[in-house]
Order: structure tokens, then sequence, then C-alpha cells
């Protein structure tokens, strides 16, 4: 019974192969540099970040300068717009690309001691002329309201967080504002007032494509999932806080990731966001001050480090900022596993293959003989 005898020399002939030939594996996946884009353009300080995926370059805002320029993958910088007629000295902080419009949506705020002012404007991609500047109505009661980001759904309506106020605006594709959700989830949370950055509440959103919002609050760490129909939220259960939290992207196989000034968080969720969990949390460095994630090209996860903080400080000058693709290194061993396994299998069955050929041409020459 030659088949059954040769059994065990084949398995470790294949547990031999597969050693040999997946040991140099490990250095390809950690081959290549996470991708880094340093750009120069003279205290710019910017806040927001968006990738606009059909132009394959990332757009950026200014918190001094009423400018919105592209960086490409190679950090070359050009202005996309550039609107005078914004009041003076207003700050251009979220952005979001509406792919169906084919639009640009920026939140413009004018940040204390300046005159109120607080809008989300619309540019066209293709014109670069502005469609619409749209006033955000704010309530009489509260703080002084900051547009801090926008997140844009399949139909063109924009959703602005009021960080000041804890509260989330809409803005339709024509330009119509209204209060849209001002749940008591958002301030159903004990904000410690010596807390960094107590004054800012809800901040960084994003759209799901099943229907709600994602919003990040800074001086919780808490997370809201929020119905996009009818501005209903609930808290999302995470393990720990978010502190800080500013940013929010969703990658396109569901993970999210949040960004503060010193950490980015990959979560997912296996019930759609009632409760997620935190697999990865890598620690940035605070001195470039990363306010913004971005999903780019490829699915890679960028935050941009706009020294923000240093620009608010006024006086200082500076002309380099850079966006930094962040890897996961975990998510890196789970892909390098894969490859373990599928190159493992293909080889079993090639043996596998073989063997039986093996077989079967010597039955035939017995047969023949
Ligand atoms: C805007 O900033 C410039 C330069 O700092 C300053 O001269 C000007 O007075 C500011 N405008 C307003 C409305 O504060």
């Amino acid at each position: 019974m030659p088949l059954i005898a040769s059994r065990p020399s084949l398995i470790s002939l294949v547990a031999a192969l597969l050693i040999i030939l997946v040991a140099p594996i490990p250095s390809l996946i950690h081959a290549g540099k996470p991708h880094l884009i340093n750009f120069r353009s003279p205290n710019l300080f910017p806040e927001g970040l968006a990738y606009d995926s059909s132009a394959q370059h990332f757009i950026v805002g200014s918190i001094r300068q009423r400018t919105i320029h592209s960086v490409s993958d190679a950090g070359v910088v050009d202005t996309l717009i550039s609107d005078p007629t914004l009041p003076d000295n207003v700050t251009v902080l979220g952005l979001a690309v509406d792919k169906l419009n084919n639009r640009l949506l920026a939140c413009i705020t004018a940040v204390d001691p300046l005159p109120q002012f607080h809008a989300l404007a619309a540019y066209d991609l293709r014109t670069r002329q502005r469609v619409f500047l749209a006033p955000l109505p704010s309530d009489d009661e509260g703080p002084r309201p900051v547009a801090n980001d926008v997140a844009v759904d399949f139909k063109g309506n924009a959703y602005v967080t009021n960080s000041a106020g804890n509260y989330i605006w809409k803005v339709n594709a024509q330009g119509e504002a209204s209060i849209f959700s001002k749940s008591r989830a958002f301030t159903s949370q004990r904000v410690d007032p010596d807390f960094p950055y107590s004054f800012c509440g809800l901040n960084g959103v994003a759209y799901n494509s099943k229907g709600y919002l994602l919003v990040v609050q800074s001086n919780t760490g808490k997370m809201f999932k929020v119905d996009a129909d009818d501005g209903t939220a609930r808290l999302v259960l995470l393990p720990e806080d978010l502190n800080i939290a500013d940013g929010v992207a969703i990658r396109s196989d569901g993970v999210v990731l949040v960004v503060s000034h010193k950490t980015l968080w990959f979560l997912k969720s296996q019930d759609s966001w009632g409760e997620g969990g935190i697999y990865d949390k890598i620690a940035l460095d605070p001195e470039g001050f990363p306010t913004s994630v971005a999903v780019g090209g490829e699915d890679r996860v960028y935050v941009l480090r706009g020294h923000v903080l240093e620009g608010l400080r006024g006086n200082v000058e500076r002309e380099e900022f850079s966006i930094g693709e962040v890897r996961s290194e975990r998510e890196s061993k789970e892909d390098g596993v894969w490859i373990f396994v599928l190159i493992g299998l293909g080889l079993a069955y090639f043996l596998f293959w073989r063997f039986q050929m093996r077989h079967l041409v010597g039955n035939l020459n017995k047969k023949t003989n």
C-alpha cells in the first residue's frame, strides 16, 4: 500500500517547504515605509483634511487664510479656492467632498474676538466657483457657535457639528440650513471644566452608508451614533474614552478611525455601532498637532499635521506641514498571516495534485506494461 505509507513523508515535505518558502515574507510585508507627504505653504496652518478620490489629491483648509488648497501625493500644493468675499480673517475648518454634486463643502468660522460668523460654504470642484454660502442658524441661548466639521450623505445633504453648542446642523444640497440634531445624549456626559479643551464638544463627524452619522466629542471622549433621517442620537459603548477626539473617518471596510493630537484609534463594531471595540491605538507625535484623519488612495489612512496650536498663537510663522500615512501594526500582522495561509494552501494543493498524478501515471504504466 504505497499510498498510505507515503502520507507522513508528504506532510513533512509540505511543512519543510512551507518553512523555507514563507520565511522571507514578513520582511516583504513591512518593506516600503508609510507614505509621508511634506508640503510647503506660508502660514497655512491647515486644520481640515479631505481626500478627493476622483482628482486623487488631498484637500486642506487654513486657520489663518480664506483659502483651500489641494496637496498631491508628491506634496505639490495648488490653491483650489481663494474666497476674499468671506469675512476678514475667518477660519476654514472641516472639509468634505460631495461626490454626487462634485462639490467641496467647507466649515467657515470666525473665532473670538472677530465678529460672529459661522457658515457652510459649497464650491463647485470643476469651476471652483462658490455654489452657496449658508449661514448656520444659532439658537439664542448657549455659547457662540463654532462650525467645526462636516460630513455629506449620498444625496448631497451636509451635517455640520457645532462644537460650542453641542448640536448638529443640516444643510441640504440647495444650501438651506437648519438645526438638525440637538439630542440630550450630547449633553448627558459630565465635562470636567479643568480638562484641556473643555469648551470643545461635538467635533469630528462621518457619514456611514447605512444611514447614520458617527460623531465624536472632544471634551468627553465619547462617540455618538446619530440617525441621519430624524437626528436621534445614542451613545456608542466603547471600552475607553477617546480623549480629546478631534477627527473621524470611515474606511471602505467599515473600520472607523478617530484621531486626537496624540493618538490614532482603529475601531470596529459587530452591531452597527451600538458598541465598538478598539483593536489598535497608535501614539502620534503631538508636535505636529494632528487634527484630522482621511482615507486616501488604496484605502491608506492619513493624518494631517497642521501645527494648528502653534498657528493659533498668533505671531508664529511656519511654512512646512505634512500629511502622513499611519499603519496599524496589528493589521499588517494579520495580512501577513493570511499570506502564510494562502501560500500554504496553494502549496499543499499543488503537492497533492503532483502526488496523485504520479500514482495515476504509475498505475497507467502498470496497466500498459
Ligand atoms: C485681520 O487680520 C489682520 C492681520 O492680523 C488685521 O490687521 C485685521 O485688523 C484683522 N481684521 C479683523 C476684522 O479683525
